[in-house]
């Protein structure tokens, strides 16, 4: 709100949202207090990086210095702690907007999880991510003293809290851009107001941060048997760009770290893959797999893609052009070594070099789940449960991997080895399993485990036992407009077209089928012609044992299942008619044959409503339906049977 004196001091309130956040978080990641000091240098760390950038097309923003670092020090008297950088700084709106405020995707949905158990909310806000605001878990009062690069040393701000509600900001002086941030630590806390503790600190959590951070050098006074400030400062971490560094100079707790910083994430990453590609493009790719999908995975504005840089300069965030949306949940770092520094969103989109990078990017992020597929299937049993929807979008949209990403896919199945919950059968499983004869994969579409798992359709297979695929997840009926075969097997729906189990059905079989379809094409047609244009087809099937009836779509329609799901999203659906099929091993069927036109009629109805609710279908008259049903309850029979 820039309507606001910008001259006097001025009380604020925090976003709502943001007040139950701080109360939250200090009470939940107190157990975890040291992080406050990541949290801090991180967006120090993004100040500097940010200045680089803008620099590059107005280099008087470096004015006063180009030597960029982040600065902590220490006042043990005052018990205070400051973080200073000489970064981009901020203008009062930009601190009103950005510290008094959560301006994140994904807010909403974090609220509506928490559960108001102290552990599992922990968790959640650490997936949230807490930033700036951790401070108030050391803090009990904070105050940012900022200047904007490019403005004046009149036109700081300071804006302060004890992290209660409530907020001040007034205008400031400082004699050059950039921010301190300024912690009044709480009583308990004295600790930290440590030169040692507060080194080991920023090396455990800030050492790959590619600015240097300095402290004032300290040595030991012998006389008082302690630490004092000594003369001049030291850098306190490496301060290299940790993707530049060669793999064996980087720990696995540096890469996690790093993780935290590039992802805004909290908890460690699952995998990562980290190299240098050589030869016609240059460039360094340090890329990650998250360990668990974050709260707007599903949000098409969430923040998406990569951090870019060009030789060492960082040049934007979420770069969603180098990776292929269905990888959107792959955080990390490209480093360029080809791009102009001045390169855009425009140029991006067009570049050539950034093609073949998204495509390096991509195949090296597959490399990295064939390789957890193969030897650390726990984890890929993780990453499959948290982002396995979204990799499926591939088999879409990138032909050219189609065949690998198809390996990767996990479904459930009624198979035996699968009898959890959880997705886990593969093609390969599937066909390593097939029976004799069996000539495709076989697969059934709902809308839940239990509605696929129930479906009339697979009464065959159990009897047969055959394994029929669960799929449940909403892409999976566009998915299977793409994947049509696996090693030479095609993939069939069991709830479409008329079964044909091919030689898998026994000869007796072949005879019954033919027997019953003459003895029922009286049945059939006199079912048919109650059920009027409702209907495409009546027949007689084979591939119930318990039901009585199933629908079915047609071999090239779409199934019932899609349907719901285009019209669920608004789309428009060619009207299709389903076919029904009735078990003529049922007693139910059976009788039929002896009953009146009028209870026919009846029973036709009720037999195809019941099986649109069991495909979790809807039928068109509700109300009708139940009356019938009742009415047959009632009776025992339908109105006008022959007893
Ligand atoms: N030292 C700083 N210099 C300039 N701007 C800053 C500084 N510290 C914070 N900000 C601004 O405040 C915003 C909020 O910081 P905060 O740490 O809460 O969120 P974030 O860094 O955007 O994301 P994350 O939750 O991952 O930390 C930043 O995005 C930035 O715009
Ligand atoms: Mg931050």
């Amino acid at each position: 709100m820039s309507t606001t004196d910008t001259r006097t001091k001025e009380t604020r309130s925090f976003q709502a949202e943001a007040k139950q956040l701080l109360q939250l978080m200090i009470h939940s990641l107190y157990s975890n207090k040291e992080i406050f000091l990541r949290e801090l240098v991180s967006n120090a760390s993004d100040a500097c990086d940010r200045l680089r950038f803008e620099a590059i097309g107005r280099p008087e923003l470096l004015e006063g210095g180009a030597d960029l670092a982040i600065r902590v020090s220490i006042d043990a008297a005052a018990r205070s702690l400051t973080i200073s950088d000489n970064g981009i700084g901020m203008s009062r709106d930009e601190a009103v907007a950005h510290l008094g405020t959560i301006a994140k995707s994904g807010t909403r949905e974090f609220f509506a999880a928490l559960t108001g158990d102290q552990k599992k909310d922990a968790q959640l806000i650490g997936q949230f991510g807490v930033g700036f605001y951790s401070a108030f878990i050391v803090a009990d009062r904070v105050s940012v003293l900022s200047r904007r690069a490019g403005t004046g040393a009149g036109e700081a701000i300071r804006w302060e809290s004890d992290g209660s509600g409530e907020y001040s900001i007034e205008p400031a002086t400082r004699e050059q851009r950039g921010t301190d941030v300024t912690l009044q630590l709480k009583p308990a806390e004295d600790e930290l107001a440590s030169g040692s503790r507060i080194r080991a600190i920023l090396r455990k959590y800030s050492d790959h941060i590619a600015t240097p951070i300095r402290m004032a050098k300290e040595r030991w006074d012998k006389d008082q048997g302690k630490y004092v400030t000594g003369e001049g400062e030291e850098t306190v971490n490496q301060a290299t760009a940790l993707w530049a560094r060669p793999r064996a100079e980087v720990s696995e707790e540096q890469y996690r770290e790093f993780y935290k910083h590039v992802a805004h994430d909290f908890t460690d990453p699952l995998a990562w893959t980290h190299n240098r590609v050589e030869g016609k493009q240059e460039y360094i790719q340090l890329l990650y797999l998250p360990s668990h999908a974050p709260f707007d995975l599903w949000d098409r504005t969430a923040r998406q893609g990569l951090k870019l840089y060009v030789r060492r300069v960082f040049i934007m965030d979420d770069a969603g052009e180098l990776l292929p949306r269905y990888l959107r949940f792959v955080r990390g770092v490209i480093d360029s070594g080809d791009l102009p520094l001045n390169v855009s969103r425009e140029i991006l989109q067009e570049s050539r070099d950034v093609h073949a990078i998204r495509e390096g990017a991509a195949r090296r992020v597959l490399g990295l789940l064939e390789d957890l597929a193969g030897n650390r299937q726990d984890d890929y049993a993780k990453f499959w449960g948290e982002f396995g929807q979204v990799l499926k979008e591939g088999i879409g949209e990138d032909p050219a991997n189609r065949e690998r990403i198809s390996k990767l896919l996990r479904f459930a199945s009624t198979g035996k080895d699968a009898a959890s919950d959880a997705a886990s059968v593969s093609l390969a499983d599937y066909v390593g399993r097939m029976k004799e004869g069996q000539a495709s994969i076989y697969y059934v579409t709902a809308d839940s485990r239990d509605a696929a798992g129930n479906s009339p359709h697979l009464e065959i297979f159990r009897k047969k036992g055959i394994e029929v695929l669960l799929l449940t997840d909403r892409v999976d009926e566009w998915m299977l407009t793409f994947l049509h075969e696996h090693d030479g097997k095609q993939l069939v729906s069991v709830a479409k077209g008329d079964l044909d189990l091919g030689e898998l059905a026994d000869a007796e079989e072949k005879k019954t089928r033919e027997r019953v379809a003459g003895d029922y094409q009286d049945l059939v047609a006199r079912v048919k012609a109650a059920l009027g244009d409702r209907v495409s087809e009546v027949r007689v099937t084979l591939r119930l044992t318990d039901s009585p009836a199933c629908v079915v779509a047609d071999r090239d329609e779409m199934s019932q299942h899609l349907q719901r799901l285009l019209k669920g999203a608004g789309q428009k659906t060619p009207e299709m008619k389903p076919i029904l099929e009735l078990n003529p091993q049922h007693p139910l069927i059976e009788r039929l044959k002896t009953e009146s036109a009028e209870g026919i009629g009846e029973w036709a109805l009720l037999l195809l409503d019941q099986a649109m609710l069991a495909e979790g279908g809807q039928i068109t008259d509700p109300a009708a339906f139940v009356k019938r049903v009742n009415r047959m309850l009632a009776q025992g029979r339908p109105p006008g049977a022959r007893s």
